[in-house]
């Protein structure tokens, strides 16, 4: 049996992750959630992990360096790689919406639109019609309006809490996300029924839970 590589996100999905390989029977060590290390090997069950930034997972997977990964639908949208969705994980649910301060409208001239999503941002604010400015920041993204830098931001929400605290609200909800399990397509082919085995388990813990 050969190793299978995953590139696991870190951060918010990582312990949701890490959980549901729990439940399908993979053993992962208790050392795995609290390690800083960013490979960690499991040789009980043949499984390499490698620990990258959420926004990484697609092109590890895309150049192959990774078998597989668990990238959030967002990152997917986002990075547009070249690699197969085999499964939604249901896991860490959240959508894309547009944001910004209580009654107020956009500037009519360009207005700005900060974002951690510049992709995402544009082709929705294309198909709406509408010329805007594109902003790229990498965190802490409702900032912008706050401060001014921007009109609207387009950003995750889960729990809504970070809005809130911050005095934004939601204008429009753009997309549905989830945590999917993404493959290389050579390693689909060169390694299926290994890939197989792992997606069939998945499934059965995911399915078992609607
Ligand atoms: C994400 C997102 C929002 C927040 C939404 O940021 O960009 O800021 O979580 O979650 P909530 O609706 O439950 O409040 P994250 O914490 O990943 O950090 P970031 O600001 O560095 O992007």
């Amino acid at each position: 049996m050969s190793y299978l590589t995953i590139a696991m996100p870190k951060g918010r999905i990582f312990h949701e992750a890490v959980d549901l390989l729990r439940k399908s029977n993979y053993q992962l060590p208790p050392e795995f959630d609290e390690s800083r290390k960013l490979i960690i090997e499991i040789e009980e069950e043949q499984l390499r992990f490698i620990l990258a930034k959420p926004m990484d997972v697609p092109t590890y997977v895309e150049y192959g360096v990774a078998d597989l990964g668990i990238a959030g639908k967002d990152v997917m949208l986002e990075e547009e790689r070249d690699v197969y969705e085999l499964l939604d994980l249901k896991i860490s649910p959240c959508y894309l919406a547009v944001a910004g301060l209580p009654d107020t409208k956009m500037n009519e001239v360009a207005p700005k639109i900060a974002t951690k999503y510049p992709r995402v941002a544009s082709s929705y604010f294309r198909e709406q019609g509408e010329q805007v400015e594109i902003i790229k920041l990498n965190g802490s993204i409702e900032l912008a309006p706050i401060i001014g830098l921007a009109d609207r931001i387009v950003d995750i929400v889960s729990t809504g809490r970070t809005l809130k605290e911050n005095g934004l609200v939601e204008y429009e909800h753009i997309v549905d996300i989830t945590s999917r399990l993404i493959v290389n397509p050579v390693s689909y082919r060169m390694k299926n029924e290994r890939i197989q085995e792992l997606v069939d388990r998945l499934n059965d813990v995911i399915l078992e839970k609607q």
